[in-house]
């Protein structure tokens, strides 16, 4: 044992078994705002870079054999930020949507959305909407983009599905269940998150994928998400691959 974890300290990615590799990666891409103040500059220049570090790791997760991620890009409680901010992170989405629809061909990535959409503007909600239809076929990497995502917000959305159904009896109280809970939730048929990766110095969740989570294991890093690379996301599978997953067992 001792042998295989000192040689595991010693593998690269590449190397590691598949079994060590996490199937599903959650990225809160935070550190935008401190990134660019910190360079003088104003904070929706953190997030323009942002979104070019998302671009690269979401080719990094394809390469690596990821099968799904989840990047949270705007939460339920950002809306409490300048306008300006707000219309700067929904212009950069708009540009990425305009610019992968004309990708989507060449590339094997399934695109979906999780979040409340109905707050979206039209034009958004239309990409949003043409992205997913145009890549529901694709077999590569499972991408999710958590926009106006919130945990609890997802949990009560879900609450409120469930209560209809029993209220017009087509299911009984009892029958409420974990499955039909994680059945009724954005991220429903896919597995839960393994490995949860947060820059930015900061160690709390932030609303994100609260149900989903609850035996995943987290990585937090001193690093702003503009400049979060390949090699954190190495050094991030490297430490889940360490990680003793006992799910409540021995
Ligand atoms: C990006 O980082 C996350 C988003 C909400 C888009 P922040 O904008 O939160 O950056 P910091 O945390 O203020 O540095
Ligand atoms: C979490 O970051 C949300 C996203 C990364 C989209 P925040 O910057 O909003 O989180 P707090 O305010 O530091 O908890
Ligand atoms: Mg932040």
């Amino acid at each position: 044992m001792a042998w295989f974890r000192k040689k595991q300290e010693e593998l690269t990615v590449d190397q590691l078994p598949k079994e060590l590799i996490p199937k599903h990666i959650g990225f809160i891409m935070d550190g935008n705002g401190r990134w660019a103040k910190k360079r003088g500059m104003p904070r929706r220049m953190g997030h323009v870079t942002g979104a070019q570090t998302f671009r690269k790791i979401v080719k990094a997760c394809e390469a690596r054999g990821i099968r799904s991620a989840t990047f949270y890009a705007f939460s339920t409680e950002n809306w409490k930020r300048p306008q300006d901010e707000v219309d700067a992170i929904m212009n950069l989405l708009r540009e990425y949507l305009k610019e992968s629809l004309s990708d989507f061909k060449s590339e094997n990535i399934r695109t979906k959305f999780i979040g409340d959409r109905t707050p979206l503007a039209p034009d958004i909600l239309a990409l949003i909407e043409e992205a997913e239809a145009e890549t529901a076929h694709k077999t590569g990497l499972t991408l999710n983009i958590a926009l106006n995502y919130g945990g609890r917000h997802e949990l009560v959305g879900a609450m409120r599905v469930l209560a209809e159904r029993v209220k017009a009896g087509e299911m009984a109280a009892e029958d409420i269940d974990e499955q039909c809970i994680s059945d009724t939730l954005d991220t429903a048929g896919q597995p839960d998150p393994d490995l949860i990766i947060r820059p930015s110095g900061e160690y709390r969740t932030s609303n994100f994928l609260l149900w989903q989570s609850a035996y995943a294991e987290y990585v937090f890093m001193d690093v702003l998400w503009p400049d979060f690379s390949e090699e954190h996301l190495d050094k991030a599978i490297l430490q889940y691959a360490k990680r003793n997953r006992r799910f409540g067992g021995v």
